[in-house]
C-alpha cells in the first residue's frame, strides 16, 4: 500500500492541506499537478490511498486539474477528495471532484471541504485555516483511517456530497495579471506557471488566453512584479463583500 499526497494548488494552501492530512498517514509520495508539461502518466493499486486536493474556482473544479488526471490509471485505488475555498462557496466543486475521480475508476472513500485565505482576494478567510481549522481536519483523518481500518463502515462512491446538475457555469475570470517596471524578467514566473503562460524568453508578456489567474505569479514574484488591477480588484471584492461575511467551517463526507 502507497499513500500519495496529490494536488493543483498554485498558491500553496490546498498542497499544504493535503499534507496535512496525508502526514496523519504512514509515509507518503507527492504528485504535483500544478506543473506545466508534467508527466502524468501514474498507475495505482487498490490498496493504495491517494488524496486528492484542488481549490475551488467559481465553484467548480479547475478544469487543468481534471484534464492532467485523466492521465491517472486508478485501478480502485481508495481516494479522499479535498476541496479547498476562500470562504465564500466551493458549489459544485466536491460533486465534480467525486464524480470525476469515480469515473476515473477511484474508489471515492471521503470528501472534505476546508477553508483557506482567499488567494485572489485576500482580505478574505485570512489567516484560514487556523488551528481550529486543523484539529479538525486532523480529526477528519482519524475518522476516515478508522473507517479504512473497518471497511463494513466504507461507503464508496456513495457519499452524499452537496451540489448540484448540471455544475455551476464557469465563466472564467477577466482579471489578469500585468506586469509592472520592477520586472527583472528573472523568469521564475515563467518557469512555475501551471498553464505555460508566460513567455521565457520575456517574462514580461503573458498570453492572457492560456492564463487562468490562478496567483501563481503573483505570489512567487520576488520582485513584486505582478499583480492585478487593484481597483477593479476592490470594486469585485466590495461587489462580493456579503457572500463572505460569515465564517464558513470545513466539512466531512463519509
Ligand atoms: C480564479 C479563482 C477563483 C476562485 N473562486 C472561488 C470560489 O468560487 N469560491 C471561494 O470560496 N473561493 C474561490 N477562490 C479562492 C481559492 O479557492 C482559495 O484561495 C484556495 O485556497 C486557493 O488554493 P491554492 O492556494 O492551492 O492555489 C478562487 C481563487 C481563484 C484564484
Amino acid at each position: 500500500m502507497s499513500v500519495y499526497s496529490i494536488y493543483f494548488s498554485p498558491t500553496k494552501s490546498t498542497e499544504n492541506i493535503v499534507k496535512l492530512i496525508s502526514n496523519e498517514f504512514e509515509e507518503h509520495k507527492e504528485i504535483d499537478l500544478s506543473v506545466f508539461n508534467g508527466d502524468y502518466n501514474y498507475s495505482f493499486n487498490e490498496d493504495d490511498i491517494c488524496i486528492i486536493g484542488v481549490p475551488s474556482y467559481g465553484g467548480r473544479v479547475p478544469n487543468i486539474a481534471l484534464e492532467r488526471m485523466k492521465n491517472f490509471n486508478a485501478n480502485k485505488a481508495k481516494a479522499i477528495a479535498v476541496v479547498v475555498y476562500g470562504n465564500r462557496a466551493y458549489d459544485d466543486t466536491l460533486l465534480e471532484l467525486t464524480d470525476f475521480l469515480s469515473k476515473q475508476n477511484f474508489s471515492c472513500i471521503a470528501g472534505i471541504t476546508a477553508i483557506a485565505e482567499h488567494s485572489m482576494m485576500h482580505q478574505f478567510a485570512k489567516g484560514r485555516p487556523d488551528d481550529i481549522d486543523k484539529k479538525q481536519l486532523l480529526e477528519y483523518t482519524q475518522t476516515i483511517i478508522s473507517s479504512i481500518k473497518n471497511t463494513d463502515s466504507l461507503h464508496v462512491n456513495s457519499l452524499n456530497i452537496s451540489g448540484n446538475y448540471p455544475y455551476i457555469e464557469f465563466k472564467g475570470v477577466a482579471l489578469k495579471p500585468q506586469t509592472n517596471d520592477d520586472c527583472s524578467k528573472c523568469g521564475v514566473c515563467a518557469k512555475l506557471c501551471p498553464m505555460g503562460a508566460i513567455s521565457k524568453e520575456n517574462p514580461e508578456i503573458i498570453d492572457k488566453d492560456k492564463c487562468i489567474t490562478c496567483m501563481r505569479c503573483i505570489s512567487i514574484c520576488p520582485k513584486k512584479a505582478k499583480n492585478l488591477d487593484n481597483d477593479l480588484l476592490e470594486q469585485k471584492a466590495k461587489l462580493m463583500e456579503k457572500l463572505f461575511a460569515v465564517r464558513k467551517e470545513n466539512e466531512l463526507f463519509i
